[in-house]
């Protein structure tokens, strides 16, 4: 027993230090940066046209992708995941969690963090709020924000956010890349219709094309997505 005082001793100072040891990392790519607490690995990989790192603790890891998005994640149907858009220095960006805490889940997506690189980073079976905290600390571009992201209230809802709703509804028939079963959906073609007309467009009735082939036409219910894809399209 004897001993028992020092070993207190010891204990107390190993889980002091442990706690003082946590400093704060920064991360930056491209127009991308973050920050993350020193308790977290960090390792490049060598990626091909894509930039590839990630961040790991105690079995958990959050990917970090970052390059020309396309395929778009989106254009694969929706899983039961809970989902919020928010804009982060002027770029339209989509966070998405499990409904079930424990499948810990947390991903963000800023498919145009300029006009060639887009940013996704996920983590699977994590803490959600360790990931999340990570995630708020994004800035883009020059910002000098102090102020962390506020990514609550995520919404379960019927209609998606607009960036979901663009890459699963739009992205079927249409490419930013070349024409598809549709006209290419690049800036230059959007800015030149402007959002009123793509906007009255989006809502009309369409002519029926070759082999019954009809651009969409969306019901007036899905505003919210399609005011959130506009302000996705016209973004600076
Ligand atoms: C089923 C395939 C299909 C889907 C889904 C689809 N489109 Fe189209 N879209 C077309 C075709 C085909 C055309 C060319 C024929 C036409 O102009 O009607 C077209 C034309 C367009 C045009 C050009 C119209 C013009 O007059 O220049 C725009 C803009 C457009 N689509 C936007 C969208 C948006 C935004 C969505 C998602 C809400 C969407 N489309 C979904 C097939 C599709």
């Amino acid at each position: 027993m004897k001993y028992l005082p020092l070993v207190l001793i010891i204990f107390s100072i190993t889980s002091c230090s442990k706690q003082e040891n946590i400093s704060i990392h920064h991360f930056e790519i491209g127009k991308v940066k973050f920050n993350y607490p020193s308790d977290w690995t960090f390792t490049e990989m060598e990626g091909i046209d894509t930039y590839i790192s990630y961040l790991s603790k105690n079995g958990d890891t959050i990917w970090i992708e970052y390059g020309r998005y396309n395929p778009k994640i989106y254009k694969n149907p929706l899983q039961n995941n809970l989902f919020r858009q928010i804009t982060i220095d002027g770029k339209e960006a989509i966070f998405e969690t499990s409904k079930n805490k424990q499948a810990g889940l947390a991903s963000v997506y800023i498919p145009k963090t300029d006009s060639t690189s887009g940013l996704y980073m996920y983590n699977k079976k994590g803490n959600t709020q360790d990931v999340l905290d990570i995630y708020k600390t994004i800035k883009l571009g020059k910002s000098i924000r102090k102020e962390s992201l506020i990514i609550n209230q995520f919404k379960d809802k019927k209609s998606p956010p607009g960036i979901v709703f663009y890459e699963n509804n739009c992205l079927s028939c249409h490419s930013e890349y070349r024409f598809e079963i549709g006209p290419q959906l690049d800036q230059k073609f959007i800015q030149s219709k402007g959002k009123l007309w793509l906007k009255n467009y989006i809502y009309s009735k369409k002519q029926s094309m070759e082999y019954g082939i009809q651009c969409s036409q969306i019901e007036k219910q899905d505003s919210s997505s399609v005011n959130q894809m506009l302000k996705y399209l016209f973004q600076k």
